[in-house]
């Protein structure tokens, strides 16, 4: 709390999973939080369980303290809809008040649909937000913290990935996270009064351990953990496992796997950083635990996890995907001083506990 409370945040893509567990904690620490999201690959219903989240005199009332919940927490959380690609969206939030800083989440960010559509992705990733650019320069609110992500490594060709290891992209979609980190960096290097800080995230899973939210995709998860989730109750057969010889311990691929409250507590630190450190400039830093998993490690603490058996299949390689990718935590550790704190068993605990008791995601069974 204390110096923050005045602080008012703007995140785009707030409905969606980081965004959601990130407003959750912004608000815990006392940031004022307003979202836009065009709700792409989101829901009301994950915001209004977030209003939930951060009143815990109101949570186990909820249902009968509704408008009373939305009535107290309105200053404090706006929920507007809107679309990056929509000058005019974005222009009115900023025209109404004043933001100290940025969270940009909002983005696409399957793979496989990237290289399918990837006029979709230069849309959506790179015109949403050079729009936002415009407009916060217009506002002068020059602080922003941007998802980007481990897929700028490419396959890196060592391990752990350090920050300042040469970069890639591998499809579409991690193109716009390349090109958007140039970006980025060009944007600083021209005016250096704005402060940006770049979050490499590596494989955000698990969910807010009260259950009510987690990552819900729609349609045929493309991610392992949600997959495995659909597996485990019972709205998929099995889990294909792409790959089975790679040179790992038992075969499978090996990531860093991140709770995504770990996850959420980093872009907490980061936004601390950029009030804190006016020569920040434009920094890269990933979050990740520093720990690599392998694919059928993480089948095995799932079924520990939830109790359930995981049928799988063994599959060939997934085109384009890597050995191994971890992180190296130093930097992060060293100047935003934040650490992940959880390990896998809590981040299945977690997950499996949103799964179990939102088997359908925010949706009622179909
Ligand atoms: N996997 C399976 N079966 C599945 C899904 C995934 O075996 O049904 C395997 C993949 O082959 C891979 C591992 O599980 O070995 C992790 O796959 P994910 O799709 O969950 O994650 P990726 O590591 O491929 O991708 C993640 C992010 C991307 C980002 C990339 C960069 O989802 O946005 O990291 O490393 F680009």
């Amino acid at each position: 709390m204390g110096s923050s409370v005045e602080q008012n945040i703007l995140v785009t893509g707030g409905a969606g999973f980081i965004g959601t567990h990130t407003v959750v904690q912004l608000l815990n620490e006392g940031f004022r939080v307003s979202i836009i999201d065009n709700l792409d690959n989101s829901v009301v219903e994950a915001v209004d369980r977030v209003r939930e989240l951060v009143d815990p005199d109101l949570s186990n009332k909820l249902e009968f303290n509704v408008a009373c919940s939305v009535l107290r927490l309105s200053w404090n959380l706006q929920n507007r809809e809107g679309d990056l690609r929509n000058k005019g969206d974005i222009e009115k939030l900023f025209s109404r008040q004043k933001f100290d800083a940025v969270i940009h989440f909002a983005g696409l960010k399957a793979v496989g649909e990237s290289v399918a559509n990837p006029r979709r992705y230069f849309d959506n990733n790179l015109i949403g937000t050079i729009n936002l650019y415009e407009t916060m320069a217009k506002y002068n609110c020059k602080m922003m913290v941007f998802s980007s992500s481990a897929t700028v490594y490419g396959q890196p060709e060592k391990i752990p990935c350090m920050e300042d290891f040469d970069l890639k992209a591998m499809n579409p979609y991690g193109r716009t996270k390349l090109f958007l980190e140039e970006i980025a960096r060009d944007i600083q290097k021209a005016e250096p009064e704005w402060r940006i800080i770049l979050l490499r995230y590596f494989n955000p899973v698990g969910a807010h351990e009260s259950g009510r939210i987690g990552e819900d995709p729609k349609g045929i998860p493309n991610n392992l953990m949600p997959y495995i989730q659909q597996v485990a109750v019972g709205r998929l057969p099995e889990l294909n496992v792409y790959g089975h010889d790679y040179p790992t311990g038992d075969g499978s691929a090996v990531r860093d796997y991140i709770h995504v409250m770990d996850l959420a507590d980093g872009h907490i630190a980061a936004v601390r950083k950029l009030f804190a450190d006016p020569k920040i400039g434009c920094t890269a830093y990933n979050l990740g635990t520093g720990r690599g998993t392998s694919v059928l490690e993480m089948v095995s603490a799932f079924e520990k996890a939830s109790g359930k058996k995981i049928p799988i299949k063994l599959c060939p390689r997934r085109p384009g995907d890597a050995t191994a990718v971890y992180a190296s935590t130093e930097k992060a550790e060293k100047e935003l001083g934040w650490k992940a704190k959880y390990g896998v068993e809590e981040m299945c605990r977690d997950q499996w506990k949103w799964a179990s008791n939102n088997p359908w995601g925010y949706q009622k069974k179909p």
